[in-house]
């Protein structure tokens, strides 16, 4: 051997040992710089002699001529699937159904190992080289995708020998799991989206997107990576008999295997396993867990069911996602008059809910995803956020789909709608328009607001269809014949409901303020504004400046402040307030009892278990607390709740302790 083939030999050892450190155990130990050095002058020696150039050389995963077509691959043994279980005690019933048919499974051992939501892929190694790779395809046959399979970097080209370690056996048939992890799924998608491009849906469909590509140049721009779990068949050389040491086994030749998996004495343990995870701990997708015989050999001898080895059997968790026909595309029309449009879905149960609707977010949204009546979507309904389409399944489109534009009108009043430049948003730009004053209603009466029990959103509904209300302030002088005259309204229930409404004049300023629907202000804002002014007509002269100053209020919120005092309509409804009586006035009151919490700072984020927004503020006033909007330097605590916001983030940054309502309960009981 020249020296320069010395060279080369060494050069292409060296990458292949950084590429394995860095891709299959995240673990480098050089510099991306001393890499590309190592990489560039590999590929100088290649240029000089590209007669050198081996199908397992590292320049070689760049991606290859497209081709016309894959080619077929006969498996060298059947991939099978897997059967399902979807509770302890299907796998219970697993268990015992296999016990029945062999002795040796009431004493079995198992493996456990994340069902991995990607593509199956059979990769062929001969002499510890890569040769082929193909999909699962029936099972029998597959597609030839070695190419593809090429470019993922985790993938091992070669298979190195080392003497005290395991020995390749001639020719050797790994199955695994091409996939993208979330957090390249996420980066893919920021990255398009910063350039305008459409985004994927899911890791899933763009890691099998991507590897039916027939330009391999493609494949190889998307960040695929690769778990192995099975030999699924070998010649010449020994390979183990139990499917822990198989994981080892592949481990220790290099290959990438789910680090998660684990070794169980009995199927109790595994249960207990399959209990306790936790999906969203993984940095990839996963549907379930799989539970396999550890003994090779037992579970070889159970043998198959349709295609579904009896040895090994998938928990599968509830799925989040689903696809679904997208029947229709309707709009609701918000308090501001923001038009959203939401789908109309064929009933799907996704988690163990049926879902037949789910939000589009905003025009943008379709037309970017261009989501057309009639196709397939996928839909998600993760924990208790309201289901959202995600986007269509354009493979499946068979021409009927129709494309979507927004309404030219607001199905509520009729009038125009428009789309003012550069937002988002689409207005329904009439004021009076009754399903604006319905969602006006539904707020102001609302438990955060005035809090007016026994006036429902049908009720409201009613009371605007029939006229009898123009905006909040004819709620106070709503006659009891009107109201009798409603479908559903006895005696009873009318004196209930005006008794209701009359106690209402006595909520304190901030629930009012809360009520007024102004963009922007939520319970706490609007308690801050309390706070700082007397009343409405002190607030109505607040300056954008000076409401600007107060803590917790940017810009946008004293804007909105400022203009809704300003329109015309509002004034009259705030003089027709002040004519019926419903004018709080803030009295700042000795505060009364202990006050545990004096002289400190509290914000709230997220969904508490059981006080709202304004009972854990009168809650941490009344004990001598103060709350804000936002963390700062003066923040003493952050509570926080379910689904919480951007507060926690900085809370955490800022390192405010961060407590639960428990603890501030048991803060206040410790303090008085
Ligand atoms: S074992 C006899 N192990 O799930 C071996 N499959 O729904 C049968 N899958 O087709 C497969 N992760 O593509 C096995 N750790 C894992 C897996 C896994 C994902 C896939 C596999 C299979 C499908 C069955």
């Amino acid at each position: 051997m020249s020296e320069l083939q010395q060279e080369y030999q060494q050069l292409k050892d060296e990458i292949r040992y950084h590429r394995y450190r860095y891709y299959v155990l995240n673990n480098p130990v050089v510099s991306d710089y001393e890499f590309d050095k190592k990489m560039g002058r590999l590929e100088e020696i290649e240029r000089e002699h590209p007669d050198w150039i081996a199908p397992d050389s590292p320049s070689q995963r760049a991606g290859a001529e497209p081709l016309d077509k894959f080619e077929k691959v006969e498996h060298p043994a059947p991939i099978l699937s897997l059967g399902n279980a979807f509770s302890p005690q299907d796998l219970r019933d697993w268990f015992d159904r296999i016990a029945r048919l062999d002795d040796r499974v009431s004493n079995a051992d198992f493996t456990i190992e994340p069902k991995l939501d990607g593509l199956t892929v059979v990769l062929l190694y001969r002499n510890g080289i890569f040769i082929q790779g193909a999909t699962r395809g029936n099972g029998e046959i597959g597609e030839d995708i070695t190419e593809n399979l090429r470019t993922i970097n985790a993938l091992p080209l070669h298979i190195p020998v080392k003497k005290d370690g395991p020995q390749v056996p001639e020719v050797l048939v790994v199955r695994g799991e091409a996939l993208i992890t979330k957090a390249d799924f996420e980066a893919l998608n920021q990255r398009l989206e910063e350039e305008g491009k459409k985004t994927y849906l899911n890791p899933r469909n763009t890691a099998a997107g991507s590897l039916r590509q027939l330009d391999s140049r493609v494949t190889a721009q998307r960040p695929l990576t690769i778990l192995v779990y099975a030999i699924v068949h070998s010649e010449n050389g020994d390979i183990p008999s139990t499917q822990w040491e198989t994981l080892n086994y592949l481990k220790g030749l290099g290959f990438p295997v789910a680090e998660s998996s684990q070794y169980c004495q009995n199927l109790d343990e595994a249960i207990k396993i399959c209990q306790e995870t936790n999906p969203e701990q993984f940095p990839f997708e996963i549907d379930g867990m799989v539970i396999k015989i550890n003994d090779l050999d037992l579970a070889n001898d159970l043998g198959v069911v349709g295609k579904d080895p009896r040895g090994a059997i998938a928990y599968k968790f509830p799925a989040e996602e689903v696809t679904t026909r997208l029947d229709d595309i309707r709009v609701n029309v918000g308090r501001t008059g923001v038009i959203t449009p939401y789908a109309v879905l064929e009933a799907v149960e996704i988690g163990g809910v049926i879902v037949r609707q789910a939000t589009l977010h905003n025009f943008d949204f379709i037309k970017d995803k261009d989501i057309r009546i009639g196709d397939r979507v996928l839909v998600k309904r993760a924990g208790e956020v309201i289901p959202y389409v995600i986007g269509p399944i354009e493979d499946v489109r068979t021409g009927d789909e129709a494309p979507y534009t927004p309404p030219e009108t607001c199905p509520s009043c009729g009038e125009p709608i428009v789309n003012p430049e550069g937002e988002v948003a689409f207005y329904c730009t009439n004021n009076a328009c009754p399903a604006q004053l319905v969602r006006n209603l539904e707020h102001f009466v609302s438990r955060g607001a005035m809090d007016i029990v026994g006036l429902g959103i049908s009720t409201v509904e009613q009371l605007v269809e029939e006229d009898l209300i123009k905006d909040i302030a004819d709620l106070y002088t709503l006659k009891k014949q009107d109201l009798l005259n409603l479908e559903g309204f006895g005696e009873k229930k009318t004196d209930n409901l005006l008794m209701a409404i009359q106690e209402s004049k006595s909520q304190p300023l901030y629930r009012l303020i809360t009520g007024l629907g102004i963009r922007g202000v939520g319970e706490v804002a609007a308690q801050d504004l309390a706070d700082r002014y007397k009343d409405l007509d002190v607030l109505k002269k607040a300056s954008k400046t000076e409401i600007e100053s107060l803590e917790g209020f940017g810009p946008n919120i004293a804007e909105s402040v400022v203009e809704w005092f300003e329109n015309e309509e509002n004034q009259l409804i705030l003089q027709k307030l002040k004519e019926i009586g419903l004018w709080p006035v803030a009295e700042k009151e000795e505060k009364a009892g202990p006050q545990p919490l004096e002289g400190l700072t509290f914000v709230v984020t997220g969904t508490l278990p059981s006080l709202s927004r304004t009972e854990v503020k009168d809650l941490i006033e009344s004990h001598g607390g103060k709350v804000t909007g936002n963390i700062s330097g003066n923040t003493s605590y952050l509570v926080l709740g379910e689904d919480p916001g951007s507060k926690y983030g900085q809370a955490q940054k800022r390192g405010v302790p961060i407590i639960s309502e428990d603890d501030l309960k048991t803060l206040i009981e410790k303090g008085s």
